[in-house]
């Protein structure tokens, strides 16, 4: 028997690049998932094949970036060989996906979990969930090459089905909310563009959030309040100011949408993420014109409460709340004026919160 595992991607309904900034958030794994399978082989190779993608192999005598997608599962090797001197043997890797990718779905975090989380078990690590989306995450820091925080791989082992996850990346304490959307839907706008700039953008921001909390005098933005801002503003000048600002009040925006939750007002929810958004776009500068455009269109439509960019950005997807009556025909309309202005004819799904990685009943073949 094969038994196979998945891990989800997910979606971010607030709180975006405050996860390494001492900051909260609230993703939701999706009903999109990595799948994944292991099957002994002889040998010390490591053969990796994913349905659409050039198959490859390694050695794990010798693992090294190859700028592919193998540098997810390999980066998962690479940090169990370096923490727990494995020694693996070989193995063939069988991997489908049904996770977009460049969407800011966190596909590669998905795929990164998906091993850790079928290694655990094959190779009887017993690593905790916690050990798991840690060791997922210095995969991507430190042999992928990508200063993620802490996120993605986390919502990926962590989520949980009708929930979304609050979390507080400065304790790593979490709680979940109930995510009972009622007559609304949360829809997925794929803009189908990714900027070049994404990875060194994402570091550049990052850099920046640091510099401009130095600038502030302080070790983290836990300390920093609105009126600290104020008062620093020429020290901090324009640009620092408004990184600061985003994450200053993309933190306060969270604990706001946290208790909206608790009421399922997602009018008012909606309304947040339209303000995330304005934030995301002009004090962070991690969106577009395409993506803008979007958001712009899902505004003015009916039935829907609010959109934002969601991910590290540069292009990716939008989130829209969207009444579930209403879906078709926003759908639609966005679809239409999207291609009319671009060209582009972009990816529109709904997604619902789902649980975190574990075993993929579909996979098990006897
Ligand atoms: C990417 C990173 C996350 C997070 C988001 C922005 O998805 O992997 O750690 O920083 O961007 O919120």
């Amino acid at each position: 028997m094969i038994k196979g595992f998945k891990a989800p991607g997910r979606i971010n309904i607030i709180g975006e690049h405050t996860d390494y900034n001492d900051g909260y958030v609230l993703p939701a794994a999706i009903d999109k998932y990595v799948s994944l399978s292991i099957e002994r082989t002889e040998g010390d190779t490591i053969h990796l094949n994913s349905v659409g993608k050039e198959a490859l192999s390694f050695s794990e005598t010798r693992i090294e970036r190859s700028g592919n997608w193998g540098d997810y599962v390999k980066g998962i090797f690479w940090v169990l060989k370096r923490e727990r001197d494995m020694f693996f043997g070989g193995m063939k890797i069988q991997i489908t996906s049904t996770v977009p990718e460049g969407a800011g779905l966190s596909s590669s975090a998905a795929l990164e979990v998906a091993t850790i989380t079928a290694l655990n078990s094959f190779c009887n690590l017993g690593l905790t969930e916690s050990q798991r989306y840690l060791m997922a995450q210095k995969a991507e820091n430190e042999f992928v090459g990508v200063n993620c925080g802490i996120m993605d791989q986390f919502a990926s082992v962590m989520g949980k089905k009708n929930h979304a996850v609050f979390l507080d990346t400065a304790t790593m304490e979490y709680e979940y909310l109930p995510l009972e959307l009622g007559e609304y839907s949360m829809v997925i706008f794929d803009s189908k563009v990714h900027h070049a700039l994404s990875s060194g953008g994402y570091n550049a921001r990052r850099e920046e959030a640091a510099n401009a909390l130095k600038l502030l005098g302080k070790r983290s933005y836990r300390d920093v309040s609105m009126p600290d801002l104020f008062v620093n503003r020429e020290k901090l000048g324009d640009l620092y100011y408004r990184r600061a600002m985003h994450v200053v009040s993309e933190n306060m925006r969270v604990l706001e949408a946290k208790r909206i939750l608790s009421n399922s007002n997602f009018e008012n929810l909606g309304r947040l993420l339209i303000q995330s958004h304005e934030s995301l776009a002009h004090d962070y500068e991690v969106s577009c014109e395409e993506v803008d455009f979007l958001v712009d269109v899902l505004r003015e439509l009916n039935g829907v409460s609010g959109a934002r960019i969601i991910g590290g950005g540069f292009g990716g997807s939008v989130l829209a709340l969207c009444e579930s009556s209403e879906t078709d025909n926003v759908r639609e309309e966005v679809t239409r004026r999207y291609e009319q202005k671009f060209g582009i004819i972009l990816d529109s799904y709904t997604v619902n919160p789902s649980d975190g990685a574990g075993e993929d009943l579909l996979l098990e073949i006897d």
